[in-house]
């Protein structure tokens, strides 16, 4: 637990990107392409790779999302991985350097949850038809 807090602790002073989304309140769905939003200093690299990771669920083998992103865009979608999008909770995203170099991570987003995309029609807020008379002001 110390290490895990070293190594956050030395991500959020020694590199600027930082993941705005997916965070713990904004996560993904398990359906299509998922955003991804971040920012970015000039003194950043130019580019990174983009991991997705789960250090609660044993034997999770981190994926690559998405490799040589331009950080500059500041916004992405990420495809699925070749196996589809897992669900669960305590994922993160880790921006690292490149392919080969996966543990130099430029940033880590919050534990966010991925879920089933059936779980996001309960959030789909039907537009309900108020009636509305209009009173003219010339009318008595
Ligand atoms: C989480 O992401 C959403 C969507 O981008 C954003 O509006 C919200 O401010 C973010 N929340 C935090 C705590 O960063
Ligand atoms: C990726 O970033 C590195 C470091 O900033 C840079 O040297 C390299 O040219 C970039 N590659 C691409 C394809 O943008
Ligand atoms: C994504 O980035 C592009 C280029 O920077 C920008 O034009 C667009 O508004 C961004 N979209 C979102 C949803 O942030």
């Amino acid at each position: 637990m110390r290490a895990v807090a070293l190594v956050l602790a030395l991500i959020s002073s020694a590199f600027a990107y930082t993941v705005l989304t997916p965070n713990g309140s904004q996560g993904w769905t398990n359906q299509g392409g998922q955003p991804l939003t971040w920012q970015r200093v000039d003194t950043d690299r130019l580019n990174f790779t983009v991991l997705l990771t789960n250090q609660k669920v044993t034997g999770f083998e981190p994926q690559i999302l998405a490799a040589l992103v331009d950080g500059s865009l500041g916004n992405t979608s990420l495809n699925a991985p070749s196996g589809g999008w897992p669900t669960g909770t305590n994922f993160r995203v880790n921006l690292v350097q490149d392919d080969r170099n996966l543990n130099t991570i430029l940033a880590q987003s919050p534990e966010f949850s991925i879920l089933p995309s059936s779980s996001t029609i309960g959030s789909y807020v039907a537009p309900f038809i108020v009636p509305v008379w209009f009173n003219s002001p010339g009318s008595q």
